[in-house]
């Protein structure tokens, strides 16, 4: 299985940013036939990225979409648009979608579905809060997150999961080796007991730099990692893919 290190860009550069830093980057990156590289920009640098990135070495999508294709949803993205742009893969679920935008479980299961039957991969995003945690809730939270988000989803299809402590996210405080490995081990468990192929990537996300991208990358069962912060300088990134 590739080692995928995917970046989250949330709300950070405009479209000449993008193409800068996709100028940069393909300058200085030795790839590597192990690993695969993801970005996920915001979504009105979508058009730059795909121009950036046309030679297809490099996967990108949206961070987020709509659940329907098209129709009166003012504001919202197409899955349809990003494929037909070229992207792959679609975020969804992230945590800041769930608490900031008030994404439900329901709607986040039908944008699963809608992302694979299109033939782009799903990202789906799960994690629990700092409260739920030290309530000894995470693993039950967890396997909510699993059995909604994924209830219409199509185990023939591709798909990745992100494991994702809210308390981890853009805080600068990572799991510890222990608690990734541990909840890992409960996901890949759980979604092969729910008929979802062994070789479901599953990434650890939160507050991963190039100083402990290696580390935790070793931890079995994780499959690689969804960045954050550290995606945004060409730098760190390649740090971390090269680790
Ligand atoms: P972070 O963000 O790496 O900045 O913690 C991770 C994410 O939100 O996906």
């Amino acid at each position: 299985m590739k080692r995928i290190i995917a970046g989250n860009w949330k709300l950070h550069k405009n479209p000449e940013e993008t193409r800068g830093f996709f100028t940069e980057l393909l300058k200085k990156i030795e790839f590597r036939s192990d690993r695969e590289l993801v970005f996920f920009p915001p979504a009105t640098n979508l058009e730059s990225t795909a121009q950036s990135l046309k030679a297809g070495s490099i996967l990108w999508g949206s961070q987020n979409c709509c659940h329907e294709v098209k129709g009166a949803f003012t504001g919202e993205i197409s899955a349809q648009t990003i494929s037909f742009l070229g992207g792959r893969v679609v975020l969804i679920g992230h945590s800041e979608r769930r608490t900031l935008f008030h994404e439900t479980d329901e709607l986040i299961a039908k944008k699963v579905r809608l992302v694979q039957s299109l033939d782009l991969t799903p990202y789906l995003c799960i994690g629990e809060t700092l409260e739920e945690r030290e309530s000894g809730k995470t693993l039950d939270i967890l396997k909510k997150q699993i059995i909604e988000g994924l209830k219409e989803s199509d185990s023939s299809k591709s798909l990745v999961l992100a494991y994702e402590p809210v308390w981890a996210i853009g805080t600068g405080r990572v799991a510890s080796l222990e608690q990734i490995q541990e909840v890992h081990l409960f996901i890949r468990d759980f979604l092969i007991q729910r008929g979802f192929s062994k070789e479901t990537p599953l990434l650890y996300g939160g507050s991963v730099k190039p100083e402990n991208a290696s580390e935790i990358g070793l931890i079995p069962n994780v499959n690689g990692f969804l960045i954050g912060g550290a995606s945004l300088e060409v730098e760190s990134i390649l740090k971390i893919y090269q680790a």
